[in-house]
This record gives structure tokens, sequence and C-alpha cells, in this order.
């Protein structure tokens, strides 16, 4: 028997450690994916991701999260929530109710509210700073105001073979009041069967929902495809329908592993990082590139580490 835990981006990294510990104890799986992302979500630092989050274009925090259990394949999710501390903890709560398990906006407030889920102003100082520097780099550079989607998601198995997903977000930066993406979507953001495996995406929601790309992911290794095949498969497949279709695609990453505790990864970018632990590899962050629907990956080294959280803390004025 093994566990396997595995995130997106090295945001997560000390959520999985976190989470690697419960789950070596023989802890539950959505206790791993639940802590975890708790994590990401309290460090006031992650832009793109609960408490420091970036706001919308009326500079209000709007957070989406899931969560699905992978042996009932029970969904919770909330879309749209504004200050509470963890829309995470909100989701999987969701996901035991029978009927109204996706609630969005006011609806989601006030069953967090009753469920006494802690109220917190989501928006901080750096947050403003960043939303009144894009909006002055609008006016003055004629950029598009929408960027930042780096979701965190995580998928987890533990040593009783059981599986869970879980993903939060606070969406593209300067988005329009209400605007979801495809974090709190079954099958977009998320998908896991404990009996097969499980992913979880990051990237343009707009277009990874297109593709519904991690169900596509658990259904390509149901069909018996490795996950590193089916990740490589499911993000091309998408990439270049879109390209043919559109003439562009956003971006699109994702992680899955299957119920052995066997990986994968797949982006259409470059430089997408991720976490991952099982029994028998600590906590790591990899970096990918990618070429010609082929994902490939080498350990983050000191450096990259190092410049990652000095660039994520480094002081910010007001332009
Ligand atoms: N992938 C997150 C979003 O588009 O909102």
């Amino acid at each position: 028997m093994s566990w396997a835990f595995i995130a997106t981006w090295r945001m997560a990294l000390e959520g999985i450690q976190e989470g690697a510990k419960l789950l070596e104890d023989n802890g539950n799986c959505g206790d791993a994916v639940e802590t975890a992302i708790k994590m990401v979500e309290d460090f006031p630092y992650y832009k793109s991701v609960g408490y420091g989050g970036l706001p919308n274009e009326n500079g209000e925090v709007e957070l989406d999260a899931a969560y699905m259990d992978g042996d009932s394949l029970s969904i919770g999710a909330v879309a749209g929530i504004k200050d509470f501390k963890n829309p995470i903890s909100i989701a999987r709560k969701l996901s035991k109710e029978k009927f109204n398990c996706f609630l969005v906006g006011q609806g989601a407030e006030e069953y967090a509210h009753k469920n006494g889920f802690e109220r917190v102003n989501m928006l901080t100082d750096r947050a403003i700073i960043h939303y009144k520097n894009r909006l002055k780099e609008i006016k003055t550079r004629d950029l598009t105001p929408y960027s930042g989607h780096d979701t965190v998601g995580m998928v987890a198995l533990d040593l009783n073979n059981s599986m869970a997903a879980g993903t939060s977000t606070s969406g593209l930066f300067m988005k329009k009041r209400g605007r979801t993406g495809d974090s709190p979507l079954s099958g977009s953001g998320f998908y896991v069967d404990s009996e097969i495996g499980g992913a979880t995406a990051t990237g343009l929601g707009e277009d990874i929902m297109k593709g519904c790309v991690s169900y596509e992911i658990v259904r390509l290794m149901k069909e018996g495809y490795t996950p590193q095949e089916a990740a490589d498969k499911a993000v091309s497949d998408l990439n270049n329908l879109l390209i043919s279709r559109r003439k562009e695609a956003g971006d699109i990453s994702v992680v899955c592993i299957n119920n052995k505790g066997e990986f994968g990864v797949a982006t259409n970018i470059e430089g997408f990082s991720f976490v991952v632990a099982t029994d028998s590899l600590s906590p790591t962050v990899y970096v990918c590139s990618s070429d010609n629907g082929r994902t490939t990956y080498e350990a983050a080294s000191k450096e990259w580490l190092d410049d990652y959280m000095k660039t994520r803390t480094a002081p910010l004025e007001l332009k």
C-alpha cells in the first residue's frame, strides 16, 4: 500500500509537507487536502489564493474553491464568496450535503456564516497596492487587465486507498464581478475517483473548461494510460483543439496521480512548478518544460527556490 500527494505550483510546498506527515501516519486523504490548502489560503503573500488574493475589477476579493471525495464522488464547491477565511473548508463541508452542494456569492456566505466559518477581510494592503498599480498600468500602457490565475489544486491518496481532491483560487485578477473559472467546476478544475485516480488543473479557466481536462485525464487513466501519458495527452489535445478552432489557447497545466500513487504532470507553458510527495519521495518542487506535447521536469534548484520566496515577499510600492 502506498500514499501520494501532488499539487500545482511551488506555493503548495509547506502544505504538502504538512499533509504528507498526515498521510504517512495513516491519516485521511481529505484531511491532508484540507490542511494543505488552508495553509496556502492563509499565507498573505500568495496573491492568487485566499488571504491576500487579488481582487476583481471592483476591488473585491471573490474566492472559488472545491472539494471532492474520491470514494463517494461527493463534491462541494463555492464560487464568488467574499470575506471567509478558508473557502476549502466550506467546500468540504458542502460536499456532505445531498442537495445544494455548490453555492455562489451571498448564498455561499450565508451557508458559511450559519455553519460557523470564520469571517475575515480577505483584502490585504498589499493586494490594494497591486490593484491600484494595475489600474494605472491599464490606463497608461494599454495593458490587458487580466492576469494571475495560479490556482492551488491538490490530489491525495491515503494508505486506505481513498483519494480526495481540492482547489482554491481568487481567479483572474481584475475579473468581472461574479466571473467564475474552472476551479470550482467538477471535471474542469478537478476530478477524483478512488478506483482510478485524480487530477487538478490551473491556468485560464475560460479555456480549461472547454475541455473538462481533469475528467479527461481520469478517463484516460481508466483506459489504461499512465498518469504521465494521460496528462500529456489531455493537455496537448485540448491545446491543439483550441488552436485549431480559435487560433489560440490559454495557459493549461495539470497534475494527477493514479490509485497506485504514480504521478503525472503536463503543461503548455514554460515554468509551471508542482510539488509531489510519496512514500518513497520526500516533498519536492519540480519545474516543467513543454515540448511538442511532451512535458519534462526537473527538481527546482536552491537558487530557484530562494528567488521564488524573495520575489513573493519583496516590498511593494505604489507606482
Ligand atoms: N484557473 C483559475 C481561474 O481561471 O479562475
